[in-house]
């Protein structure tokens, strides 16, 4: 039913009873009962898992004996046509079956008469949905992480590109130190990697199958649950019949891995957005990846930028509420988890497509590596050389250092000029121990280059970290502890 376009009837109705609960119902259900209870317009999209599920039901009533193998292959041969149908497009979904598991249950009694109504034997619509969505989010982790390792390729590879080129390295966006623009890059290829972590290690916490926990108390069928895990490809059953209908922790635990994932990309995106700024001019995007104003006629909006940024919210929102959902419902399953799936969903599309957006753009990009290196030594980002050089040399307690340093950087300040321009007899006036020997430490290459402590900026480095990666992700194996 449609709420915006008719006015509800508020009263139940003489329809039938549902077909597949209706037993004990004389009347049907108000439309407004239908409207809020129904959630097939939703969860037709668990339709692949709940067609899998069933058919490793099935298989299993039949080598258990519940069933008969006669029964068990029609059933197979109803399901796997109800598969095309839906693939096809062909199929109707009615809201008065209110899920997916009742349409598709009631279109194979449809179809193959009896055998089909053998098949819920010995389960519930409760661990049914439970493995579906599972399964589906089993399944979007799959598809996630392949892109994120997709974008950790794309960053490597630009950052292999760059690992030379210098840029302003900032803190509090304040110019800080000389970097290179490939250090920047690779330092998203590690937040990535711990992404990816994340995702594997929810993937293998859900592994586990609920099929079997029947409605809450298990059955007093002789099902056999190793068997239905197995062809499912989860690693066991589940432990607890109630906690296996109850528990969402898992799709908790993914919208939490993809809300952290989505603060990465929006992170990303933001200095996407900052550096394609026309005062910055750090990089370009191509037209592919910017479009223009209606009215300025010079501009070029890194929207998707700013929508990855902003997509952020909506993953993030997708977590409190389904949270918000779980909070305080007592056990075992409440009809309250059907609003577990719209969260997942919309979470899901819209990391996958920040995911192929920041790809897009990693891979557009062109980077202004002369911008970049000009800035790189503004803002007098040598200065801790300078501290560094006089600890070294002089061996001054670092905190003098930073005091000569200082009042250094205000002669340079005030007469408006670099550090490198200051006079030997100016530095000499500020640490009468400085020699000519400083100036070698003051341009952005040897800072860069002096980088070299593990996880520093310097090129060899970034040069290395890039290419281990790149061999990492082209081999399949994860290089961090996270596996
Ligand atoms: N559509 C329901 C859901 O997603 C399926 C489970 C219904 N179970 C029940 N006891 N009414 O939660």
């Amino acid at each position: 039913m449609s709420l915006t376009n008719q006015p509800p009837a508020q009263t139940a109705t003489t329809a039938n009873a549902n077909a597949q609960w209706g037993g004990r119902f004389a009347g049907g259900p108000s439309d407004i009962m239908q409207a809020i209870n129904a959630s097939i317009s939703f969860d037709k999209a668990l339709w692949k898992q709940d067609i899998a599920g069933s058919l490793a039901h099935a298989a299993m009533l039949a080598h258990v004996g519940i069933i008969s193998k006669d029964d068990e292959a029609a059933i197979r041969a109803g399901l796997n046509e109800i598969g095309s149908e839906i693939a096809a497009g062909s199929f109707t979904f009615s809201e008065a079956l209110e899920d997916i598991h009742m349409n598709i249950e009631a279109r194979l009694s449809e179809r193959v008469g009896e055998a089909g109504k053998r098949l819920h034997t010995a389960r519930s619509r409760n661990d049914q949905v439970a493995t579906d969505f599972r399964l589906w989010v089993r399944d979007a982790i799959d598809g996630l992480d392949q892109q994120v390792a997709s974008l950790m390729r794309a960053l490597a590879l630009r950052a292999r590109e760059h690992a030379a080129d210098p840029m302003p390295g900032f803190t509090h966006l304040q110019t800080a130190q000389p970097v290179t623009f490939g250090h920047h890059l690779m330092a998203y290829v590690e937040m990535l990697a711990r992404d990816r972590g994340r995702l594997a290690d929810t993937r293998r916490r859900l592994n586990e199958c609920p099929l079997g926990s029947a409605a809450l108390a298990g059955t007093s069928f002789p099902i056999d649950r190793k068997m239905t895990a197995a062809l499912l490809h989860f690693e066991r059953p589940t432990a607890n019949s109630l906690d296996a209908v109850s528990d969402r922790d898992f799709a908790v635990e993914y919208l939490s891995a993809l809300s952290i994932l989505a603060m990465h990309l929006s992170r990303m995106a933001e200095e996407i957005v900052i550096w394609c700024s026309s005062p910055f001019s750090f990089i370009r995007l191509s037209d592919a990846f910017t479009t223009g104003s209606s009215i300025m006629p010079q501009k070029r909006n890194p929207d998707a930028a700013e929508l990855v940024r902003a997509k952020t919210g909506r993953i993030n929102g997708s977590l409190v509420g389904l949270l918000t959902v779980m909070k305080g419902l007592p056990l075992a399953y409440a009809k309250d988890m059907q609003e577990d799936k719209e969260p997942v969903f919309a979470a899901t599309d819209a990391a996958a497509l920040c995911l192929a957006a920041c790809d897009g753009m990693v891979r557009d990009m062109t980077a202004n590596t002369q911008q970049m290196r000009a800035l790189a030594g503004s803002g007098y980002s040598t200065a801790t050389d300078i501290a560094d050089w006089l600890v070294r040399v002089l061996k001054v307690p670092f905190r003098t250092a930073h005091h000569v340093t200082g009042r250094l950087v205000a002669r340079a300040e005030a007469q408006n000029i670099g550090l490198a321009e200051l006079t030997l007899a100016e530095m000499q006036a500020e640490e009468p121990g400085i020699t000519q020997d400083i100036y070698s430490v003051l341009s952005v290459d040897a800072s860069i280059a002096s980088r070299t402590s593990e996880g520093g900026t310097a090129a060899t480095n970034v040069q290395a970290q890039a290419t281990r990666w790149l061999e990492a992700l082209t081999s399949g194996t994860h290089t961090t502890a996270e596996g």
